[in-house]
């Protein structure tokens, strides 16, 4: 998804606001640009594709302005194109602005706008922007009310920086439903999307909140709240991010990285939270709230993508754990169905990066309705995290690969202390289930010693184009996020599909050329989804399953099989997403995939 990065201060702003966009390349992108003031003047240079193509037409310039600001555009209205790209301005070149997220009125806007002669260059909506700063600054003569009652009309999600020759040695930003975080330095800030394009300059850092705007220059910031006028107080907190975490190390990319983290992220998703011995989960996050948490009836976990099929799997956990009905629900489907809540139900919101516009979407729905929200984030102080009354972090560290890996472990193991927290599950033996969560560690190591064995394996099913993943129970959703992870990194289509629903259609499509991954670790139902498989090999489908280790009789019935480590059902799903992933991430190597960066994805959707 899109970045911006702006800076002020005593460096050259190029530097910063360019290394900054490389910082936030993992996101994903189409186009970029970077525009600065100069004495007087603002120049602006865009173009599709990198950044590094940026970075030496600035080069080319010697420029050495003390501002500016560079934007990454994840198009959602025009074409990927230099005209598109961002910066957007006005006629006189004399306002310049980037923006992320989506202006919902700007056509109304726009038509109000060309109906006063103004003239405009793009298919975006971002164009909106400049204009309408102009014509307020026509109106009043000061920018800073210019621009404060031009975002002040805007509807949507949107972050937004703007310099502007009107306003020299100034930097303006606003923020609704989009991130905006702005780094308080020796002598300088810098305002990002990320925090990510901040850590190398400075960790004292302000979020934004929504409907907030900052006016920086060299002799400080001032918020204000545009929705209500009004000055906000903030104090600048410490960013927790850490950079040798965030960097590579000796991996060829970050997914491999964060598959290889895993044994790490269990530990620091239980770390100070489970205690085997007395049986009992401390979730620091959900004290506040205990006394709501009695009252819960029903829970309903909205979340996208991976986050969702987390979600899946924690339906299954908390149930069991918990004994409460728990529905998941697609953020997206959420936020627009039609259905009674009781203040007794509850809302889970999962996300890796606490950003996503359809969950933030599916928290607001239930904004004023007197419903206890929690979430499940691992970008602390992202959006989710700050709209939900209580939750728990992941501690998962930077997930930088598109595909997510290490996040879908880390919000599996929450779950399951969610789970154990809510209390008087079926579980009897909670301890035995907390022992169990406390030794995934070491066999998550252990199951990464094969890695090799899982890189040939997946290597010889890159032939297919087709594959079904299928699994029953805890299996079911894990062959949901096995099929994504497939088909989101090496673009082969791929099905998950519950073991059981086999025969009422799917198997139709079974041939020799139709390859199936079977989720067969030691469950309550082994021999049902023995019977899915022999329904599959009857029909001559290609098969490789996933199955718990000493299991000799799944080797007859399946042309290929990974092992993993025995433990409990209820986390078969943290080392069968190890698996899962390893099996994608190779087929998509060896297929010369972008395994980082999928061609159409971005990282943090934060566009609904
Ligand atoms: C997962 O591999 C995908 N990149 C995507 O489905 C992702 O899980 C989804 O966009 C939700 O993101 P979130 O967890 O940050 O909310
Ligand atoms: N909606 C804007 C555009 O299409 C911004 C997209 C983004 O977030 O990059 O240009």
């Amino acid at each position: 998804m899109c970045g911006i990065v702006g800076y002020l201060g005593n460096k050259n702003a190029l530097g910063p606001v360019v290394d900054g966009l490389k910082a936030l390349e993992y996101r994903g992108y189409d186009s970029a640009g970077v525009a600065y003031i100069n004495s007087d003047s603002c120049t602006v240079i865009k173009r599709v594709g990198r950044v590094e193509t940026i970075e030496k037409l600035v080069d080319k310039e010697k420029a050495t302005p003390h501002l500016a600001m560079g934007h990454t555009r994840w198009a959602t209205h025009g074409a990927p194109t230099t005209v598109n790209a961002h910066p957007h301005f006005n006629h006189d070149k004399t306002i310049m602005v980037v923006h992320n997220g989506i202006i919902e009125n700007f056509q109304v806007i726009k038509n109000r706008l060309i109906e006063l002669g103004y003239q405009f260059a793009t298919e975006t909506d971002t164009e909106v922007v400049p204009h309408l700063i102009e014509y307020h600054f026509k109106q009043s003569g000061s920018f800073e009310d210019a621009f404060e009652k031009a975002v002040s009309e805007l509807e949507g999600a949107f972050s937004i920086v703007a310099i502007s020759s009107l306003a020299l040695g100034q930097l303006f930003a606003a923020r609704l439903s989009s991130p905006l975080v702005l780094g308080v330095g020796e002598d300088e800030f810098i305002l990002a999307s990320d925090p990510s394009a901040i850590m190398e300059h400075t960790k004292k850092v302000i979020y934004l909140e929504d409907y907030e705007l900052a006016i920086i220059s060299k002799k400080g910031y001032k918020i204000r709240n545009f929705k209500r006028a009004a000055v906000v107080e903030k104090t600048a907190e410490e960013l927790d991010f850490d950079l040798e975490h965030a960097a590579l190390d000796d991996f060829p990319n970050f997914m491999l990285k964060e598959i290889f983290e895993a044994p790490q992220t269990i530990k620091l998703a239980t770390l100070g939270r489970i205690r085997p011995k007395s049986g009992t989960v401390k979730l620091g996050g959900l004290v506040d709230v205990k006394d709501k948490l009695k009252e819960v009836q029903r829970l309903i976990i909205v979340a996208c993508g991976t986050s969702y099929y987390a979600g899946l799997v924690g339906e299954y956990l908390i149930e069991e754990l918990a004994h409460i009905p728990v529905e998941v629900q697609l953020a997206s489907e959420f936020k627009y169905r039609f259905e009674p809540f009781s203040p007794s139900t509850a809302v889970l919101a999962i996300s890796q990066s606490g950003e996503t516009a359809d969950t933030i979407a599916a928290l607001k729905k239930v904004e004023g309705r007197n419903m206890l929200r929690l979430g499940i984030v691992n970008a602390v102080g992202s959006t989710v995290a700050r709209m939900t009354d209580a939750g728990v972090y992941c501690h998962a560290g930077p997930e930088r690969a598109v595909a997510s890996t290490k996040a879908f472990i880390a919000q599996v193991c929450v779950l399951a202390e969610i789970g154990l927290h809510f209390g008087n599950g079926k579980i009897r033996d909670r301890k035995r289930f907390l022992q169990e969560l406390d030794s995934l560690p070491k066999k998550a190591e252990q199951l990464l010693t094969q890695v090799d064995k899982i890189r040939q394996i997946a290597e010889k099913y890159t032939r297919f184009s087709n594959f079904l993943y299928i699994g029953r129970r805890y299996g079911y959703p894990c062959a949901l996020e096995g099929a994504l992870k497939l088909k989101e990194i090496t673009y082969i289509h791929a099905e998950g599909y519950a073991a059981g629903e086999m025969k009422h259609g799917p198997l139709a499509m079974i041939d020799k050329n139709f390859a199936t991954f079977a989720i067969a670790p030691d469950c309550q139902v082994l021999e049902k989804v023995y019977s899915n498989i022999s329904e599959i090999k009857a029909r001559g489908g290609p098969i490789v399953a996933v199955a718990t280790e000493d299991n000799r009789q799944i080797k007859k019935l399946v042309d290929d099989v990974i092992y993993i480590p025995k433990t409990i059902e209820q986390l078969n799903p943290v080392l069968v997403a190890i698996v899962i992933q390893l099996f994608a991430y190779y087929a998509a190597i060896k297929l010369g995939k972008n395994v980082d960066r999928p061609r159409n994805l971005a990282k943090s959707v934060t566009v609904e």
